[in-house]
């Protein structure tokens, strides 16, 4: 019988994100290019007589009660498959927590790996997507890793082809921004403008596909940028400054994490100790993309 299991799940960058027109039910339909990166949340889930979840690392005050996605992940995946929710969860997090990069998926994502193991249920990865889209839009991509296309809620994935390896320093804030705020900023935006059915362009993906990153880093598109921008002004400070420079640079999701695209990882590392002398962001790190999805590494 298994013990313990860890499980290393990846946080995202949105290399593409189009957004369309607010729905009825209040999500808006996207065209996405997700990337998984490796910035990377390890759930190790072990037997127990009850649920319980620790946290530690980044957002280690984060709420541990039924509004953690992580526990929703647990209760619904045994309400699923007939068991009782019975595990000790601990979460190592290193994902920026409400900065635009899937922190929260990629604990859910985790959560419903590790608990698949430990209660050896062994579903089919058909099953364990479907509970995942139940979770959250970014909860199936947080399985799935790579590079992909995400449509609908971006719940609805398609791999794509994707060369190249690609280095990010990721620039993080103090303070995180809720993603309904910045999808009611863009609302509020859209009222003055006629927003078109999202799609992504052609010569993007013809782009990752060839392995042409720095077309990427210079054509990603992020209709969340400039809602998310506008209510963060220490992300704007950071944008303006990368900007200046002429620097590759993408807002990551609903932000305010702010991505830029570095030839190497000695180049990442100076642009980083200048962004955080001259603006106020939190912290700078370099990242690599694409990995994999959740995946067990460690089970006893
Ligand atoms: O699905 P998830 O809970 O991660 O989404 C968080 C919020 O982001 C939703 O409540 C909704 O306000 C917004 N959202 C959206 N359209 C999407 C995905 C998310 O409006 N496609």
């Amino acid at each position: 019988m298994t013990h313990s299991v860890r499980v290393r799940a990846p946080g995202k960058v949105n290399l593409y994100l189009a957004v369309g027109a607010r729905e009825p039910d209040g999500y808006h339909p996207l065209a996405t290019v997700f990337q998984a990166v490796d910035v990377y949340e390890d759930v190790t889930a072990t037997r127990s007589d009850r649920l319980e979840l620790v946290l530690t690392g980044r957002g280690s005050d984060l709420p541990v009660d039924d509004t953690n996605l992580a526990i929703r992940a647990a209760r619904l995946l045994a309400a699923h498959a007939g068991v009782e929710p019975r595990a000790h969860l601990a979460i190592h997090k290193r994902v920026p927590v409400a900065g635009g990069m899937a922190g929260g998926s990629a604990d859910a994502a985790g959560t419903l790996v590790a608990l698949d193991r430990l209660w050896g249920l062994r579903l089919p990865p058909v099953t364990l997507r479907q509970l995942a889209a139940q979770l959250g839009a970014d909860v199936p991509f947080c399985l799935m890793g790579g590079t992909a296309m995400g449509t609908s809620r971006g719940d609805v994935l398609t791999p794509l082809l994707a060369r190249g390896h690609y280095t990010w320093l990721v620039i993080t804030q103090r303070s995180g921004l809720s993603t309904p705020r910045v999808f009611r900023a863009f609302d509020d935006a859209a009222t003055r403008r006629h927003v078109p059915p999202p799609a992504v362009d052609a010569r993007f993906l013809r782009a990752l596909a060839e392995g042409d990153t720095m077309f990427v880093g210079m054509n990603a598109r992020n209709d969340l940028a400039a809602p998310a921008l506008s209510l963060h002004s220490g992300a704007q400070q950071v944008a303006e400054a990368c900007a200046h420079l002429a620097l590759p640079t993408i807002v990551s999701g609903s932000g305010p994490t702010i991505m830029v695209l570095c030839e190497s990882d000695e180049a990442a590392h100076s642009l980083g100790a200048y962004i955080c002398e001259h603006t106020g962001a939190e912290d700078a790190f370099v990242a690599h993309g694409p990995v994999p999805g959740a995946q067990v590494v460690d089970a006893v």
